[in-house]
This record gives C-alpha cells, sequence and structure tokens, in this order.
C-alpha cells in the first residue's frame, strides 16, 4: 500500500498514519518528525531547515526533496509508505511523481482529512508530545491526557510542546496549507486519487472511515 495523507496541521496526520502504519505493516514518513529530529541533532539539514520550521513556514522544496529521496530507498519501504505532511506543495508532488515512476510504482490513494480552523487550533493548544524521537507519541490535555501528568504512557519519558504550537505560528502554518498544500490537493484529484475523511469524532471512528474509504 502506498498512500499520501494531506490535511491541515492538527487534523490528526500522525496519530492516524501510526495506527494506519501498524495495520498495514508499511512504512510511516513524517516529514515533519524527520526535520525535528535532525534539528534537534543540529545536522547540517536541522540548521537550515530549523527557523522556517520554528516560525511555521514551509521548507525549502530542494531540502525536502532530497531527504525524501533518501527516506524512501531505505529497504522498509519495498513493503509500501504512508507520506505524512508530504508532498506539501506542486513541487514536491511532482517530484514524488517523478521518483515513483522511476521505481516503476504508483500511489494507490491520497487521504485528505478534514478539520475546521478553529477545532485545529483548540488540539495544536493543547498537544503534549514525547520528547523521546523514537516514540514520539502525541498527547492532548483535552481528549488524551496522559496517566501521569507530564510523563509518556509509552515510555515514560518527559512530554514537552513543540515549539511550533504557539498561537501565533499556528495561524500561519494554517494560512501556508491554505495558501500551498490546498493546489496539491486539486492536483491529486484531477488525477482522481483523493478520499476525503472528516477528522472530527474520536479517533477510532476516524480510523475507521479511513479504511472504509480504503476499502480496507
Ligand atoms: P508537521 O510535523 O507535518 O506538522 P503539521 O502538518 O503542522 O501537523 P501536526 O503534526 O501539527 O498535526 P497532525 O495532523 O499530525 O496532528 P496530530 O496527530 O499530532 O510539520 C511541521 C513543520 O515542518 C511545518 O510547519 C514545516 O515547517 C515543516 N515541514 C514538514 N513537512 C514539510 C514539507 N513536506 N515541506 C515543507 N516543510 C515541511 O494531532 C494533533 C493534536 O490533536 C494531538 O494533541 C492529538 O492527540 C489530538 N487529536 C488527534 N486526533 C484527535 C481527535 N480525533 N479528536 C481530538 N483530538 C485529537
Ligand atoms: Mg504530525
Amino acid at each position: 500500500m502506498r498512500l499520501v495523507f494531506i490535511g491541515p496541521p492538527g487534523a490528526g496526520k500522525g496519530t492516524q498514519a501510526k495506527l494506519l502504519r501498524d495495520h498495514y505493516r508499511i512504512a510511516h514518513i513524517s516529514t515533519g518528525d524527520m526535520l525535528r529530529d535532525r534539528i534537534a541533532a543540529g545536522t547540517p539539514t536541522g540548521r537550515k531547515a530549523k527557523p522556517y520550521v520554528e516560525s511555521g513556514s514551509l521548507v525549502p522544496d530542494s531540502i525536502i526533496i532530497e531527504m525524501v529521496a533518501e527516506r524512501l530507498a531505505e529497504p522498509d519501504c519495498s513493503a509500501g509508505f504512508l507520506f505524512d505532511g508530504f508532498p506539501r506543495t506542486l513541487a514536491q508532488a511532482a517530484a514524488l511523481n517523478d521518483a515513483l515512476r522511476t521505481i516503476r510504482q504508483e500511489l494507490n490513494a491520497v487521504v485528505l482529512l478534514d478539520v475546521q480552523d478553529e477545532e485545529l487550533v483548540r488540539r495544536l493548544g493543547s498537544r503534549w508530545t514525547c520528547s523521546n524521537g523514537a516514540c514520539n507519541t502525541a498527547y492532548n490535555l483535552i481528549s488524551k491526557p496522559p496517566r501521569v501528568t507530564g510523563k509518556c504512557d509509552a515510555c515514560g519519558q518527559t512530554l514537552m510542546q513543540r515549539e511550533d504550537d504557539k498561537p501565533e505560528t499556528i495561524r500561519t502554518r494554517l494560512q501556508k496549507y491554505h495558501q500551498q498544500t490546498a493546489p496539491v490537493v486539486v492536483f491529486y484529484r484531477k488525477n482522481g486519487l483523493v478520499r476525503s475523511v472528516s477528522g472530527m469524532g474520536t479517533v477510532e471512528e476516524i480510523q475507521r472511515s479511513i479504511r472504509a474509504a480504503l476499502g480496507a
């Protein structure tokens, strides 16, 4: 299965992608997680990406396309993959098409998670994430609080708030989504790949709707 997840910041892409990754046993490729790992490790890519990520702007296409090409060449991707937060621009969508054509593969579907802006702001303002990069579980003080305040249920590490979850940065991220990523949805609609799913409701309800939309 080869999938793309598109949706505004806070739509639940990461939450739903992890469940689907386990269901299909495919690689979960979150460009946001990859960038945050590189920023934390202080790599050259991380240093270049940091100001963009922290201000809520999109990282330049050249950086993202190179990072994704390297990831796609890793062995776990041969069983299938799920992109979370990529492609976010038309240039990235074109680069993905070229990369897939080279390896003679095609996308099965593009899942579009639809959530209203007010709900997104509410979710992101109350999100806490595990600081252990290998775990990365997302919590929410309203909808999914951890059992012990400030600690991850799964691995016990400290929870942290993302640098880009400040109210003014959330607004910039939403604006970038509507300006730069909405055209990607139009592009995939023309190819008949888009499966629109409401991202409102419980995590389990949304997961069921996604699987139904994919016929799985
Ligand atoms: P990225 O990490 O991709 O962030 P994003 O798209 O802004 O999305 P989020 O990760 O914030 O939200 P999500 O949809 O995954 O929701 P989640 O499941 O966590 O990108 C970050 C930055 O990196 C970008 O701004 C950009 O700078 C850069 N970047 C990344 N990719 C790039 C690319 N391709 N090109 C250029 N730049 C790129 O859920 C959110 C919260 O809601 C959580 O607290 C969760 O517990 C809660 N929640 C989830 N589902 C529900 C539900 N059903 N009901 C109630 N609460 C829920
Ligand atoms: Mg995410």
